[in-house]
């Protein structure tokens, strides 16, 4: 076994329909939230927690704890100290047979800084994971949790065109946006939670993103105003938190919660239910090769990207230049991936 720890923890795996996911950075602030709702999903079977030795709880200690929850998920924590390569270091059981890998490694940004200024350091960790997924379990579905997304995804399936993959097995989670504009939406209008469903397309960073307000029938009552506050508050939101904790991180729990329903979404799809959430992927939806918007998962993953609606005039300007910003970072994504080996 080399340099890795290993935990096991039993539980039953009967379900028919089950699945093997790993949770890349299992042992960080989001890796353990995440970690804890897809152990409750009756779809996993197993679950892989791997981290790096040294994190904030080592990987052993979570997944012993998670085994003890009343699910039929396995639990396994895999570890390995910071220099190792998880490409040939990391054992082959870890991601062998997985059909999700959800990646949650990489740094978050601290007051001031923008998603942007994490390429460098956070595309170097996707990269190492990526790698070892190719390897590995190179049909499973990746859902890259990984700032700056809008750059970090296209650089990641790059990589795995240029090793003849599949690019759309690389899926970039942009549910938290989502949520937020549901989230605010439900506190204007107090129309059911559990009946708003804003899309919101193009990326996940400051214009990039766009909620989709004429979509969403709750929001008829919203005037123009109320409309734009609220598109600017889903554009802030992640800003909002790296404020809110001081400098001691971004994003972590909303975080988890959405990184769930990505992944759950892809399980219910891989099971034959096909399920639609908002996801960023290799897209032709606009001219930009690379988009978010809303993503039918089916039994082979990535099943249908959606075309968009009809906008109204306001969303048609905000597209405009919400393509304009994407444009240039999937540009900075596609130069990383050709200037990296
Ligand atoms: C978020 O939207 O909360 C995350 O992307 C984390 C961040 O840096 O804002």
């Amino acid at each position: 076994m080399g340099n890795c720890q290993c935990f096991e923890g039993f539980g039953l795996a009967s379900k028919k329909d089950s699945f093997k996911v790993c949770i890349c950075g299992g042992a960080t602030s989001i890796g353990q939230q995440l970690a804890l709702l897809m152990a409750t999903n009756t779809f996993v079977k197993e679950l892989s927690v791997y981290d790096l030795e040294g994190s904030m709880v080592p990987a052993e200690g979570v997944a012993a704890d998670l085994s003890h929850l009343e699910f039929p998920c396995r639990v396994k924590a895999y570890s390995l100290p910071a220099q190792a390569r998880p490409v040939k270091d990391l054992p082959a059981a870890c991601l062998e047979g997985c059909s999700l890998v959800l990646v949650t490694a990489g740094v978050p940004r601290k007051p001031g800084q923008s998603r942007k200024d994490l390429l460098q350091v956070n595309a170097g960790i996707a990269k190492l994971v990526v790698e070892a997924c190719a390897k590995r379990c190179p049909e499973a579905i990746i859902g890259l949790i990984v700032n700056p997304v809008n750059s970090v995804v296209p650089a990641m399936a790059r990589l795995y065109e240029k090793k003849g993959l599949d690019p759309r097995r690389i899926v970039g989670v942009t549910t938290l946006d989502v949520v937020r504009a549901n989230k605010f939406v439900y506190e204007a209008t107090g129309a059911p939670v559990d009946s708003i469903n804003v899309p919101v397309i193009g990326g996940h960073a400051g214009k990039s993103v766009l909620p989709l307000f004429s979509q969403e029938k709750a929001c008829a009552e919203l005037s123009l105003e109320h409309r734009q506050f609220l598109d600017q508050r889903v554009q802030d939101a992640g800003a909002e938190i790296v404020k809110a904790k001081c400098g001691k991180g971004s994003a972590t729990l909303s975080l988890g919660y959405a990184g769930y329903l990505l992944g759950s979404a892809v399980l219910n799809g891989l099971a034959g239910n096909r399920t639609t959430e908002c996801a960023y992927v290799k897209s032709n939806v606009t001219e930009l090769p690379f988009f978010a918007s809303p993503v039918t998962f089916g039994p082979r993953g990535v099943d249908r990207v959606h075309q968009l609606p009809r906008l109204d005039t306001y969303e048609t300007e905000r597209l405009k230049e919400a393509k304009q910003i994407l444009q240039a970072e999937i540009t900075m994504g596609l130069e990383y991936a050709e200037t990296t080996d």
